[in-house]
């Protein structure tokens, strides 16, 4: 067979002059990292993180950002600011990067596995329901692959049931929806800006809020909490055990240059994979992403469903018949993630932490963490996701017509 991709693709690099300027006057000034856990101006960081805390709220249009040393300390802070406690249930998705399952575990909480969608690939709201008990506390949504989570529809569940909503914007820093900005619909959303992410200062993550009491408890909790409640007065002490997840000034200083390239970077992103779309389209073997109606799409990955019936072959032969052509799919390429439940920490519970907290329930309430439980889930892993991600700057309209002719001609019999 042919190759039809020669040369590599450029790697992914938002970081630029800009961002090592800002870095060097950091270093220059001697100031890494002010913080201090005690109430007063340097509780809530340095003034570079102020100030990339004050523009990302501007932004995304919504009124308290906090910053963090990743999104996984994000969202663990979250849950916590939320006050989940031992043995409330927290829904969560498998499909998606581990924390986005195992945070309620940190507050020893129970989570629970909803199946997704099949077409936009975020929790099923049609699927939420049935999982709630009188324990359930919170949903913790992930806006997958760029899009956000039908925030509406759980919204309204979550009202209906008084529960909290945390979405896991990792994905979606400046993803404008019809309403707003991706990650600001829930009660938290929590963006990362760790080195993979659109844009990135190597370790980092942000929440956002509107409410002014959540707000605090996350400052509090990324912050020593314990240290400090006592001197601002703060008197509700649930989950109150602080860590240090502060970001220093040179993160900051990065994230702030950053921040300003994000919507060329978004935009460009969004101009590749929609010609991506324009030429698969025809390819009745592959279904290219769809976007809600309610949201946009910034395509921090590109995922598309194989189907095998069309082809005859299956899809692991089928991206490795792309790869001998010259395109080297990523490792995630094939299915994306193992659904979560399936990893030991869910399959073999017990083990946890001495049974604790499953401990806790009666024996029917405990949740059974095995295959079948999100059938969706397991099919996309097992059988149809396929993903791409090269749809990033530099890369051209040349590049994508790359990627389409591989793709076409890998899917033909006897190729
Ligand atoms: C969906 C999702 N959530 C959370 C995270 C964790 O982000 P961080 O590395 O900033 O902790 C990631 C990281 O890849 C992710 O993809």
């Amino acid at each position: 067979m042919d190759v039809i991709r020669k040369k590599p693709f450029p790697l992914y690099n938002p970081i630029g002059k800009e961002e090592a300027s800002a870095v060097n006057k950091v270093v220059q000034s001697g100031i890494l990292s002010p913080y201090l856990a005690k109430q007063g101006d340097f509780f809530r960081g340095g003034k570079l993180v102020r100030e990339l805390e004050a523009r990302w709220a501007d932004f995304h249009e919504i009124k308290h950002s906090v910053s963090f040393n990743s999104a996984t300390s994000g969202l663990i802070a979250s849950l916590g600011a939320f006050g989940i406690c031992p043995g409330d249930r927290v829904l969560v998705i498998g499909y998606s990067m581990c924390i986005s399952a195992t945070a309620p575990l940190f507050y020893d909480a129970i989570p629970v596995f909803v199946d997704i969608e099949p077409d936009y690939f975020c929790m099923d709201p049609s699927k939420i329901e049935e999982k709630i008990t009188p324990r359930t506390r919170a949903i913790l949504t992930v806006d997958l692959f760029g899009q956000s989570s039908d925030m509406i529809k759980i919204n309204a569940i979550a009202g209906k049931y008084n529960l909290k909503v945390l979405s896991d914007a990792a994905h979606v820093p400046g993803c404008r929806c019809k309403s707003g900005y991706a990650g600001t619909f829930g009660d938290i959303g929590v963006y990362s800006l760790n080195q993979h992410k659109i844009i990135h200062c190597g370790e980092g993550g942000i929440a956002v809020t509107n409410d002014d009491e959540l707000a605090l408890r996350l400052q509090l909790i990324r912050n020593h909490a314990e240290a400090v409640v006592a001197g601002m007065g703060y008197k509700n002490l649930a989950n109150m055990l602080g860590f240090n997840s502060r970001m220093g000034e040179m993160e900051a200083a990065i994230a702030i240059e950053q921040l300003k390239k994000l919507p060329g970077l978004v935009e460009r992103r969004i101009e590749l994979a929609d010609y991506l779309t324009e030429k698969l389209s025809g390819l009745e073997f592959l279904s290219s992403p769809n976007t809600r109606n309610s949201s946009g799409h910034v395509y921090y990955l590109y995922p598309l469903i194989y189907h095998e019936e069309a082809t005859g072959i299956s899809r692991q032969h089928y991206v490795e018949k792309i790869r001998n052509l010259g395109i080297p799919l990523h490792k995630f390429a094939e299915g994306y993630m193992k659904p979560l439940y399936l990893e030991p920490i869910f399959s073999k519970k017990e083990e946890l932490k001495g049974g604790y907290p499953y401990s806790l329930l009666p024996k029917e309430s405990v949740p059974r963490y095995q295959r079948g439980i999100c059938p969706v889930q397991e099919r996309l892993y097992e059988k149809e996701m396929l993903i791409t991600a090269y749809n990033y700057p530099p890369l051209t309209k040349e590049d994508m017509d790359d990627i389409v002719k591989a793709f076409t001609r890998a899917g033909m019999r006897g190729s």
